[in-house]
């Protein structure tokens, strides 16, 4: 059983270091997170989740951890991060914290120790070749660093080397199954850090790359989705109340796992970006070629591609936990890359109508635009999607108050986007996403686990329906009006642009968006 709070669960991630700095460092902390729970609150979230915010060399963001369980300096200590859990707790917020199983950091001391000659409690806690003249092909590995005689493998950047969670099939001798003594270990210690950490009083984890940790895995990924029954089977148990939100992108594997949560994340030519994102782009996140995602009001497409890919998925999931949307996330560039603000308001009521728990990245509420930065901390084409947060006109656009040098630099131009001004104008696309949360929280049809069946989706038609328990909802995303046959009497609860229903038909204007509930 998932954790109760999941049924009417919507999320809000928070980038720590852009969020919001209280102490004039450049850099946002958890007292500046503290300080704004109850703007998170006001959009309709009730939950967070936050980036890694452990001690770190950030050479990837955070994303290479030195210690699990210490609180990074610039975000302020242990304790500020308790607060954190407390104050969110009073506002009915839960907060999720990442947790990055697969490797740690270079300097974390595990590796230290792991590194040298002499054997040590921690030389198998990663994954080493018998010598250095010995690669891990074809893993990504590392030669001629240690003392130790040996290659250590890697698990993303070259400061990431891999956690060993063993191999599928084994067939080297340095190679261990998932179930050897080295790897039983690692998961504990994995294990050892989530109860440190709920026990604090988080609400969960969000778990980066939570599909890779068993190395040349089998066809199904079955070896990682052992390793997670392992650690999270008697974690549910003991805390009935946690959440985990994987970052896989096959909740078929991802809830198996034990996951209650896993993302549709982005990539080129898959179904979340057809809709969406659907452009070529520079390596460095400069977009370069029209979209022809669904959304884009001229692209002329369908969301034949969307539910080729999410169909199967979903339908194989549905009683297993969740499979979420997101506006976007700190990898990925701002859904305002490729959309303009009129065609992002009907993505949004596309998200915040369909069943998951949605997520919204820090900053999409504004429509913030995708800068183009050079890279910070290991960002590289991320950097634009992870600029300041902008709260009001005044210094730093009200992000920091330093006189000096920001973590990234804020957006100058003095009409960019802030609360402060979108706060005022009911017509914001801040006041717009708070209404489609409001919607959903009003109506249960639309709940995160309510039933999802589409209605109407023909290829070449730029229409897209779906029934949510008894609620119709219908979009046009096109410019020419559009025409939908009803099974019913229905009336309007939510819309877009100018959409008629009349003697059994809707009628969507351009950009049309409605959700119909059922005249009784
Ligand atoms: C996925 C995270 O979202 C990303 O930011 C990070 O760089 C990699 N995993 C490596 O941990």
């Amino acid at each position: 059983m998932a954790a109760s709070w999941l049924k009417h669960a919507v999320f809000y991630e928070i980038y720590p270091q852009t969020f919001y700095d209280t102490n004039a460092d450049g850099i946002g902390d958890l007292q500046g997170i503290i300080e704004k729970l109850p703007y998170v609150k006001s959009l309709g979230c009730n939950a967070i989740w936050m980036n890694p915010c452990f001690d770190s060399p950030f050479k990837d963001g955070g994303y290479d951890v030195r210690n699990y369980y210490k609180v990074a300096e610039r975000y302020g200590t242990n304790d500020d991060l308790v607060r954190l859990f407390d104050e969110a707790h009073k506002l009915g917020l839960k907060i999720l914290l990442d947790l990055v199983p697969g490797h740690t950091s270079e300097e974390h001391e595990w590796f230290q120790a792991s590194k040298q000659i002499e054997k040590n409690e921690y030389s198998s806690r990663y994954i080493w070749t018998k010598s250095v003249f010995e690669g891990a092909q074809p893993l990504p590995f590392i030669a001629g660093e240690a003392e130790r005689n040996g290659c250590y493998v890697l698990n993303y950047f070259k400061c990431q080397p891999a956690l060993n969670y063993g191999f599928y099939q084994p067939t080297e001798s340095w190679q261990e199954g998932v179930d050897g003594p080295n790897a039983v270990k690692t998961r504990q210690a994995m294990a050892d850090v989530i109860r440190f950490w709920l026990e604090k009083g988080a609400d969960g984890f969000r778990v980066d790359m939570a599909d890779s940790l068993v190395k040349l895995d089998g066809p199904n990924k079955e070896g990682t989705v052992h390793v997670w029954q392992e650690i999270l089977g008697p974690i549910h148990e003991e805390y009935p109340e946690a959440a985990f939100v994987s970052e896989w992108n096959n909740p078929s594997q991802a809830l198996r796992a034990g996951f209650d949560m896993d993302f549709f994340l982005e990539w080129r030519g898959n179904g979340y970006s057809t809709m969406m994102r659907d452009f070529d782009e520079t390596p460095d996140g400069e977009v370069i070629s029209p979209n022809g995602g669904y959304f884009a009001k001229h692209s002329g497409s369908d969301v034949s591609r969307f539910l080729a890919d999410y169909m199967p998925k979903y339908e194989d999931t549905k009683d297993l936990g969740l499979y979420c949307l997101i506006t976007c996330n700190h990898d990925m560039l701002r859904p305002t890359a490729g959309l303009s603000e009129d065609e992002l308001r009907l993505a949004y009521a596309w998200i915040y109508t369909m069943p998951g728990a949605p997520f919204l990245y820090f900053g999409d509420e504004l429509a913030l635009r995708q800068r183009l930065l050079k890279t910070k901390e290991g960002s590289y084409r991320r950097t634009g999607a992870r600029a300041p947060m902008q709260w009001n006109a005044g210094k730093n656009k009200g992000f920091s108050d330093t006189d000096g040098e920001l973590y990234l630099p804020v957006d100058d131009d003095p009409n960019a986007h802030t609360v402060e001004a979108q706060e005022k104008d009911p017509g914001s696309m801040l006041n717009f996403v708070r209404s489609l949360i409001a919607l959903r929280q009003a109506n249960p049809d639309l709940g995160n686990y309510s039933p999802f069946e589409v209605y109407s989706a023909e290829e070449g038609s730029r229409v897209f329906a779906y029934k949510r328990g008894e609620l119709l909802v219908a979009m046009n995303p096109g410019v020419e009006a559009e025409e939908l046959m009803l099974d019913g009497a229905y009336e309007s609860i939510f819309a877009l642009g100018v959409n008629v229903v009349r003697d059994g038909k809707l009628t969507l204007g351009a950009q049309g968006f409605v959700v119909l509930r059922p005249i009784a």
